[in-house]
Protein backbone atom coordinates (compact mmCIF):
# COMPACT_ATOMS: atom_id res chain seq x y z
CA UNK A 1 0.00 0.00 0.00
CA UNK A 2 1.44 3.73 -0.86
CA UNK A 3 1.88 5.92 1.83
CA UNK A 4 -0.73 8.14 0.25
CA UNK A 5 -3.37 4.99 1.30
CA UNK A 6 -1.77 4.15 4.61
CA UNK A 7 -2.38 8.02 6.35
CA UNK A 8 -5.60 8.02 4.84
CA UNK A 9 -6.62 4.70 6.53
CA UNK A 10 -5.10 6.18 9.58
CA UNK A 11 -6.75 9.18 9.62
CA UNK A 12 -10.15 7.54 9.18
CA UNK A 13 -9.21 5.70 12.04
CA UNK A 14 -8.31 8.63 13.99
CA UNK A 15 -12.02 10.36 13.00
CA UNK A 16 -13.72 6.73 14.26
CA UNK A 17 -12.06 6.76 17.41
CA UNK A 18 -10.58 3.48 16.99
CA UNK A 19 -7.46 3.07 18.51
CA UNK A 20 -4.25 2.97 17.12
CA UNK A 21 -2.34 -0.48 18.29
CA UNK A 22 1.49 -0.49 18.56
CA UNK A 23 1.18 -3.29 15.75
CA UNK A 24 -0.69 -0.72 13.69
CA UNK A 25 0.98 1.33 11.23
CA UNK A 26 1.61 5.04 11.88
CA UNK A 27 2.97 8.09 10.57
CA UNK A 28 6.72 8.45 11.90
CA UNK A 29 5.57 11.55 13.75
CA UNK A 30 2.78 10.13 15.54
CA UNK A 31 5.28 7.54 16.93
CA UNK A 32 7.83 10.18 17.86
CA UNK A 33 5.21 12.60 19.47
CA UNK A 34 3.55 10.19 21.55
CA UNK A 35 7.46 8.49 22.24
CA UNK A 36 7.65 12.17 23.41
CA UNK A 37 5.41 13.08 25.58
CA UNK A 38 4.46 9.41 27.17
CA UNK A 39 8.46 8.74 27.84
CA UNK A 40 8.58 12.72 29.44
CA UNK A 41 5.17 11.45 31.01
CA UNK A 42 7.31 8.47 33.18
CA UNK A 43 10.08 10.59 33.53
CA UNK A 44 7.91 13.10 35.41
CA UNK A 45 6.09 9.89 37.48
CA UNK A 46 9.73 8.81 38.72
CA UNK A 47 10.76 12.09 39.69
CA UNK A 48 7.89 13.06 41.43
CA UNK A 49 8.92 10.27 43.74
CA UNK A 50 11.87 12.67 44.90
CA UNK A 51 9.97 15.59 46.77
CA UNK A 52 7.94 13.61 48.45
CA UNK A 53 10.21 10.52 49.36
CA UNK A 54 11.76 13.51 51.13
CA UNK A 55 9.66 13.29 53.63
CA UNK A 56 8.59 9.74 54.65
CA UNK A 57 10.72 9.52 57.62
CA UNK A 58 9.51 12.34 58.67
CA UNK A 59 5.93 12.07 58.38
CA UNK A 60 4.08 13.61 61.30
CA UNK A 61 2.55 10.23 62.47
CA UNK A 62 2.85 6.22 61.41
CA UNK A 63 -0.89 6.96 59.27
CA UNK A 64 0.63 9.42 57.16
CA UNK A 65 4.00 7.35 56.81
CA UNK A 66 1.46 4.48 55.18
CA UNK A 67 -0.21 6.74 53.39
CA UNK A 68 2.93 8.88 52.18
CA UNK A 69 5.20 5.48 51.30
CA UNK A 70 1.64 3.73 49.59
CA UNK A 71 1.29 7.09 47.33
CA UNK A 72 5.23 7.19 46.33
CA UNK A 73 5.30 3.51 45.57
CA UNK A 74 2.07 4.19 43.41
CA UNK A 75 4.11 6.95 41.76
CA UNK A 76 6.98 4.38 40.79
CA UNK A 77 4.51 2.01 39.25
CA UNK A 78 2.81 4.71 36.98
CA UNK A 79 6.16 5.64 35.86
CA UNK A 80 6.87 1.45 34.86
CA UNK A 81 3.53 1.43 33.27
CA UNK A 82 4.16 4.62 31.05
CA UNK A 83 7.90 3.38 30.54
CA UNK A 84 6.15 0.15 29.35
CA UNK A 85 3.57 1.52 27.17
CA UNK A 86 5.90 3.82 25.56
CA UNK A 87 8.22 0.99 24.90
CA UNK A 88 5.52 -0.51 22.50
CA UNK A 89 6.36 2.62 20.19
CA UNK A 90 9.91 1.37 19.69
CA UNK A 91 12.38 3.10 22.00
CA UNK A 92 13.71 0.68 24.73
CA UNK A 93 13.48 1.40 28.26
CA UNK A 94 17.28 1.74 28.61
CA UNK A 95 17.23 4.40 26.03
CA UNK A 96 14.19 6.27 27.22
CA UNK A 97 16.08 6.68 30.65
CA UNK A 98 19.23 7.48 29.37
CA UNK A 99 17.66 10.37 27.74
CA UNK A 100 16.52 11.13 31.25
CA UNK A 101 19.78 10.72 32.90
CA UNK A 102 21.79 12.79 30.11
CA UNK A 103 19.10 15.91 30.97
CA UNK A 104 18.08 15.22 27.21
CA UNK A 105 14.62 14.36 28.06
CA UNK A 106 12.10 16.65 29.80
CA UNK A 107 9.77 16.15 32.73
CA UNK A 108 7.44 17.92 34.93
CA UNK A 109 8.61 21.14 35.78
CA UNK A 110 6.62 21.13 39.12
CA UNK A 111 9.47 18.76 40.77
CA UNK A 112 11.74 20.97 40.58
CA UNK A 113 10.50 22.83 43.48
CA UNK A 114 11.53 21.76 46.54
CA UNK A 115 9.35 20.29 49.53
CA UNK A 116 10.62 22.59 52.65
CA UNK A 117 7.71 21.89 55.23
CA UNK A 118 5.20 18.87 55.80
CA UNK A 119 2.64 21.01 54.52
CA UNK A 120 4.00 21.10 50.70
CA UNK A 121 3.29 17.13 50.89
CA UNK A 122 -0.41 17.81 51.36
CA UNK A 123 -0.19 20.88 48.54
CA UNK A 124 1.43 18.21 46.39
CA UNK A 125 -0.74 15.65 46.56
CA UNK A 126 -3.75 17.55 46.66
CA UNK A 127 -2.84 20.47 44.34
CA UNK A 128 -0.03 18.80 41.69
CA UNK A 129 -1.91 15.00 41.43
CA UNK A 130 -5.06 17.03 41.28
CA UNK A 131 -3.94 18.71 38.40
CA UNK A 132 -2.42 15.39 36.55
CA UNK A 133 -5.41 14.10 37.52
CA UNK A 134 -7.00 16.76 35.12
CA UNK A 135 -4.77 16.44 32.69
CA UNK A 136 -4.76 12.65 32.79
CA UNK A 137 -8.42 12.17 32.89
CA UNK A 138 -8.20 13.57 28.86
CA UNK A 139 -5.51 11.26 28.25
CA UNK A 140 -7.46 8.21 29.21
CA UNK A 141 -9.48 8.83 26.09
CA UNK A 142 -6.60 9.28 23.85
CA UNK A 143 -5.91 7.68 20.28
CA UNK A 144 -3.42 5.19 21.18
CA UNK A 145 -4.38 2.45 22.96
CA UNK A 146 -1.55 1.11 25.62
CA UNK A 147 -1.14 4.99 26.71
CA UNK A 148 -5.14 5.55 27.12
CA UNK A 149 -5.42 2.17 29.17
CA UNK A 150 -2.21 2.92 31.39
CA UNK A 151 -4.09 6.37 31.86
CA UNK A 152 -7.29 4.68 33.51
CA UNK A 153 -5.52 2.57 36.05
CA UNK A 154 -3.52 5.53 37.15
CA UNK A 155 -6.09 8.00 37.28
CA UNK A 156 -8.10 5.57 40.29
CA UNK A 157 -4.92 5.60 42.18
CA UNK A 158 -4.34 9.43 41.53
CA UNK A 159 -7.67 10.22 43.11
CA UNK A 160 -6.13 8.49 46.24
CA UNK A 161 -2.97 10.63 45.95
CA UNK A 162 -5.23 13.64 45.78
CA UNK A 163 -7.22 12.96 48.68
CA UNK A 164 -5.17 12.07 51.27
CA UNK A 165 -2.99 15.63 50.28
CA UNK A 166 -6.21 17.69 50.55
CA UNK A 167 -6.77 15.81 53.96
CA UNK A 168 -3.19 16.36 55.44
CA UNK A 169 -3.96 20.41 54.36
CA UNK A 170 -7.83 20.26 55.66
CA UNK A 171 -6.45 18.77 58.93
CA UNK A 172 -3.59 21.58 59.20
CA UNK A 173 -6.21 24.33 58.15
CA UNK A 174 -8.00 22.64 61.90
CA UNK A 175 -5.00 22.70 63.86
CA UNK A 176 -3.33 25.74 65.69
CA UNK A 177 -2.39 28.78 63.67
CA UNK A 178 1.83 27.85 63.06
CA UNK A 179 0.15 24.97 61.21
CA UNK A 180 -2.56 27.31 59.32
CA UNK A 181 0.29 29.27 58.22
CA UNK A 182 2.10 26.49 57.09
CA UNK A 183 -0.56 25.48 54.77
CA UNK A 184 -0.84 28.87 53.33
CA UNK A 185 2.83 29.49 53.10
CA UNK A 186 2.69 25.47 51.22
CA UNK A 187 0.09 27.03 48.83
CA UNK A 188 2.05 30.22 47.47
CA UNK A 189 4.73 28.86 46.74
CA UNK A 190 3.12 25.73 45.12
CA UNK A 191 0.03 28.05 43.61
CA UNK A 192 1.53 28.94 40.28
CA UNK A 193 4.22 26.41 39.77
CA UNK A 194 1.23 23.81 39.26
CA UNK A 195 -0.30 25.97 36.77
CA UNK A 196 2.62 25.68 34.87
CA UNK A 197 1.77 21.79 34.85
CA UNK A 198 -0.62 22.52 31.91
CA UNK A 199 2.26 23.64 29.78
CA UNK A 200 2.45 27.36 27.96
CA UNK A 201 -0.71 28.68 26.69
CA UNK A 202 -2.40 27.61 23.63
CA UNK A 203 -0.84 30.23 21.29
CA UNK A 204 2.60 29.10 22.02
CA UNK A 205 2.11 25.48 22.25
CA UNK A 206 4.13 23.92 19.38
CA UNK A 207 2.52 20.06 19.86
CA UNK A 208 -0.69 20.81 20.39
CA UNK A 209 -1.56 20.99 16.65
CA UNK A 210 -0.47 17.87 16.08
CA UNK A 211 -1.72 16.02 18.88
CA UNK A 212 -5.37 17.76 18.10
CA UNK A 213 -5.44 16.42 14.82
CA UNK A 214 -4.37 12.63 15.79
CA UNK A 215 -6.42 12.57 18.93
CA UNK A 216 -4.27 12.75 21.45
CA UNK A 217 -5.23 16.32 23.25
CA UNK A 218 -8.87 16.69 23.22
CA UNK A 219 -8.79 19.96 25.37
CA UNK A 220 -5.85 22.39 25.38
CA UNK A 221 -3.48 23.88 28.03
CA UNK A 222 -5.53 26.40 28.88
CA UNK A 223 -9.27 24.41 28.66
CA UNK A 224 -7.66 22.06 31.09
CA UNK A 225 -5.79 24.95 33.40
CA UNK A 226 -8.69 26.31 33.73
CA UNK A 227 -10.81 23.85 34.57
CA UNK A 228 -8.26 22.98 37.29
CA UNK A 229 -8.68 26.32 38.57
CA UNK A 230 -12.19 26.39 39.20
CA UNK A 231 -12.55 23.24 40.65
CA UNK A 232 -9.35 24.17 43.13
CA UNK A 233 -10.37 27.67 43.83
CA UNK A 234 -13.59 26.30 45.41
CA UNK A 235 -11.68 23.89 47.27
CA UNK A 236 -9.32 26.29 48.55
CA UNK A 237 -11.70 28.63 49.76
CA UNK A 238 -14.09 26.10 51.47
CA UNK A 239 -11.15 25.61 54.21
CA UNK A 240 -9.89 29.42 54.72
CA UNK A 241 -6.67 29.25 52.14
CA UNK A 242 -5.99 32.32 49.93
CA UNK A 243 -4.76 31.58 46.46
CA UNK A 244 -1.95 33.68 46.00
CA UNK A 245 -3.24 35.87 42.97
CA UNK A 246 -4.83 39.38 43.35
CA UNK A 247 -5.94 39.33 40.04
CA UNK A 248 -8.22 36.63 40.92
CA UNK A 249 -11.42 37.04 40.69
CA UNK A 250 -14.96 35.11 39.41
CA UNK A 251 -16.54 36.10 35.92
CA UNK A 252 -20.59 34.84 36.84
CA UNK A 253 -20.87 34.91 33.08
CA UNK A 254 -18.26 32.45 31.89
CA UNK A 255 -18.52 30.73 35.53
CA UNK A 256 -14.65 30.78 35.50
CA UNK A 257 -12.22 31.87 37.98
CA UNK A 258 -10.25 34.48 35.96
CA UNK A 259 -6.72 34.40 37.35
CA UNK A 260 -3.14 36.39 36.88
CA UNK A 261 -0.50 36.12 34.56
CA UNK A 262 1.98 33.35 34.80
CA UNK A 263 5.68 33.76 35.15
CA UNK A 264 6.88 32.65 31.40
CA UNK A 265 10.22 33.25 32.23
CA UNK A 266 10.13 31.16 35.31
CA UNK A 267 8.18 28.44 33.52
CA UNK A 268 11.29 28.32 30.45
CA UNK A 269 14.06 29.16 32.90
CA UNK A 270 12.95 25.58 34.94
CA UNK A 271 12.30 23.72 31.65
CA UNK A 272 15.88 24.17 30.31
CA UNK A 273 17.34 23.15 33.96
CA UNK A 274 17.68 26.14 35.57
CA UNK A 275 14.66 25.45 38.35
CA UNK A 276 15.56 25.32 42.07
CA UNK A 277 15.94 21.65 42.02
CA UNK A 278 17.11 20.14 38.22
CA UNK A 279 20.35 19.70 39.57
CA UNK A 280 19.66 17.70 42.46
CA UNK A 281 16.88 15.82 40.66
CA UNK A 282 18.93 14.96 38.25
CA UNK A 283 22.25 14.13 40.47
CA UNK A 284 19.67 11.77 42.55
CA UNK A 285 18.58 9.54 39.59
CA UNK A 286 21.66 8.81 38.49
CA UNK A 287 22.80 8.55 41.81
CA UNK A 288 19.96 5.67 42.47
CA UNK A 289 20.87 4.31 38.67
CA UNK A 290 24.86 3.98 39.26
CA UNK A 291 23.47 2.32 42.55
CA UNK A 292 20.92 -0.01 41.02
CA UNK A 293 23.33 -1.21 38.78
CA UNK A 294 23.81 -4.56 40.61
CA UNK A 295 20.42 -5.44 40.75
CA UNK A 296 19.87 -4.90 36.40
CA UNK A 297 22.90 -7.30 35.95
CA UNK A 298 21.91 -9.59 38.55
CA UNK A 299 18.36 -10.08 36.95
CA UNK A 300 19.65 -10.30 33.40
CA UNK A 301 22.24 -12.96 34.41
CA UNK A 302 19.43 -14.63 36.54
CA UNK A 303 17.20 -14.59 33.09
CA UNK A 304 20.10 -15.56 30.86
CA UNK A 305 20.74 -19.21 33.16
CA UNK A 306 16.66 -19.67 33.53
CA UNK A 307 16.43 -18.93 29.81
CA UNK A 308 19.76 -21.28 29.07
CA UNK A 309 17.97 -24.02 31.14
CA UNK A 310 14.81 -23.79 29.74
CA UNK A 311 16.27 -24.02 25.92
CA UNK A 312 18.25 -27.03 27.18
CA UNK A 313 15.60 -28.67 27.94
CA UNK A 314 13.63 -27.51 25.02
CA UNK A 315 16.30 -28.71 22.66
CA UNK A 316 16.64 -31.96 24.88
CA UNK A 317 12.93 -32.55 24.70
CA UNK A 318 13.04 -31.32 20.54
N1 LIG B 1 7.20 20.76 32.45
C1 LIG B 1 8.18 20.44 31.57
N2 LIG B 1 8.07 20.63 30.23
C2 LIG B 1 6.92 21.15 29.78
C3 LIG B 1 5.85 21.47 30.62
C4 LIG B 1 6.04 21.27 32.01
N3 LIG B 1 5.10 21.60 32.89
N4 LIG B 1 4.83 21.96 29.87
C5 LIG B 1 5.25 21.92 28.59
N5 LIG B 1 6.52 21.46 28.55
C6 LIG B 1 7.34 21.35 27.35
C7 LIG B 1 6.80 20.32 26.38
O1 LIG B 1 7.30 19.03 26.69
C8 LIG B 1 7.34 20.87 25.06
O2 LIG B 1 8.72 20.58 24.96
P1 LIG B 1 9.24 19.42 23.98
O3 LIG B 1 8.62 19.68 22.62
O4 LIG B 1 10.74 19.57 23.99
O5 LIG B 1 8.77 18.12 24.57
C9 LIG B 1 7.29 22.39 25.25
O6 LIG B 1 7.28 22.60 26.68
C10 LIG B 1 6.09 23.03 24.59
O7 LIG B 1 4.92 22.60 25.24
P2 LIG B 1 3.69 22.00 24.42
O8 LIG B 1 2.44 22.52 25.01
O9 LIG B 1 3.90 22.18 22.93
O10 LIG B 1 3.87 20.46 24.74
P3 LIG B 1 2.71 19.37 24.87
O11 LIG B 1 1.70 19.58 23.80
O12 LIG B 1 3.40 18.08 24.97
O13 LIG B 1 1.98 19.72 26.26
C11 LIG B 1 2.00 18.66 28.44
C12 LIG B 1 2.71 19.65 27.49
C13 LIG B 1 0.66 19.25 28.82
C14 LIG B 1 2.86 18.45 29.69
C15 LIG B 1 1.81 17.34 27.68
O14 LIG B 1 3.06 16.90 27.21
C16 LIG B 1 1.20 16.23 28.51
O15 LIG B 1 0.01 16.22 28.75
N6 LIG B 1 2.03 15.25 28.91
C17 LIG B 1 1.52 14.04 29.55
C18 LIG B 1 1.19 14.28 31.01
C19 LIG B 1 2.41 14.64 31.81
O16 LIG B 1 3.51 14.50 31.40
N7 LIG B 1 2.18 15.15 33.01
C20 LIG B 1 3.29 15.53 33.87
C21 LIG B 1 2.89 15.41 35.26
S1 LIG B 1 2.88 13.72 35.75
C22 LIG B 1 2.60 13.89 37.36
O17 LIG B 1 2.27 14.91 37.81
C23 LIG B 1 2.77 12.65 38.20
C24 LIG B 1 1.66 12.59 39.20
O18 LIG B 1 1.64 11.25 39.72
C25 LIG B 1 1.89 13.52 40.33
Amino acid sequence: MDELTRNSEFDTRIAEGIKIEPKDWMPEKYRKQLTRMMSQHAHSEVVGMLPEGNWITRAPNLRRKMALLAKVQDEAGHGLYIYSAAETLGTSRQELVDQLLTGKAKYSSIFNYPTLTWADIGIVGWLVDGAAIVNQTMLAKCSYGPYSRAMLRICAEENFHKKQGYEIICTLMKGTKEQQKMAQDALNRFWWATLMMFGPHDSNSPNSADLFKWKVKKKSNDELRQHFVNITVAQAHTIGLEIPDPDLKYNSETRNWEFGEINWDEFYAVIKGHGPCNKERLQARNDAHDNGAWVREASIAYAKKKQGKNLERFLNVG
